[in-house]
């Protein structure tokens, strides 16, 4: 068995021995659905500026603008559906050996990969919002005209958290009371450099979490908090960890 085979084994075998299991992912494991990450070569932030067009004052003081990126991200997000890691955690749910996903994901695609418990950090592209008369809209419902207007007439800003937005308050509570008592935290594809997603694995840490990482490359928390690294592409690890849960857990921790 190589290297990589005997950590995926480890790995089920502390999933299968955990009451309480989550993961915090970002967008690495949606870059095999085709949705570019932020940070890595070629990435979104390559072509875009993060200062000049994801803040809220960006937004605010010149929508167009922030329309032409987000028009880009939008393209993107539309024609993706979800991959075998996704499809992957939606299974480990079902059969009870993942309880919570925390995602700094926009796209929706834990959902349609079949998760049911899907804490949004940084909110979801598939809804529109009026920052003046507060009305909403199906972000398909307006791909008509770029960039899309409310019928009062200001543009719409998709339901996301841009730099100098809050977190939703009940996704921050929620995953920090769950990452305080989680036995298991996979970490999946994020280079864990924005906050406050990236409190998660020292808060699972600190109380003491099993934590396992999987990314194409290693990140400052390969060599300090991370127990298990799992190198290479999610859609490929995440799928091959779920089966060895399968094929030593059995169906469900439940029966
Ligand atoms: N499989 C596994 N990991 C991958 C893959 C893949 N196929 N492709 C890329 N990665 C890894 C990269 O090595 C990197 O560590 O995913 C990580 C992506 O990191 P970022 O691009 O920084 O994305 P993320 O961590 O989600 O960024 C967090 O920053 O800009 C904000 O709001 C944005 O939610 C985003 C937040």
């Amino acid at each position: 068995m190589g290297k990589l085979e005997e950590l995926i084994e480890a790995a089920s075998e502390a999933i299968i021995n955990s009451t309480l299991t989550l993961a915090l992912t970002g967008a690495g494991i949606s870059v095999e659905s085709g949705i570019p990450d932020f940070r890595s070569a070629g990435g979104l932030w390559s072509k875009f500026d993060p200062a000049e067009y994801a803040t809220i004052e960006a937004f605010r003081s010149d929508p167009e603008k922030v329309w032409k990126m987000l028009t880009e991200m939008d393209k993107v997000v539309s024609a993706a559906r979800p991959n075998p890691a996704h499809i992957a955690l939606g299974e480990l749910e079902r059969m009870g050996y993942l309880h919570y996903i925390i995602t700094q994901n926009i796209d929706n695609l834990h959902q349609e990969g079949g998760s049911r418990n899907v804490i949004e950090y940084h909110g979801n592209s598939s809804t529109l919002s009026c920052l003046w008369c507060g009305k909403n809209y199906r972000a398909s419902d307006k791909r008509d005209t770029i960039p899309p207007r409310c019928d009062c007439g200001k543009i719409l800003k998709p339901d996301v958290v841009f730099f100098g937005e809050p977190i939703p308050a009940d996704a921050l509570n929620r995953s920090f009371q769950l990452a305080s008592s989680a036995q298991v935290l996979m970490v999946i594809g994020t280079s864990a450099v924005v906050s406050p997603a990236n409190t998660i694995p020292t808060i699972a840490k600190q109380n003491r979490a099993k934590i396992i990482e999987i990314n194409m490359e290693r990140t400052h928390l390969s060599d300090t908090i991370t127990d298990i690294f799992l190198q290479g592409k999610a859609g490929e690890i995440v799928p091959a960890l779920v089966q060895a849960v399968k094929r030593k857990g059995g169906g469900s921790p439940l029966m």
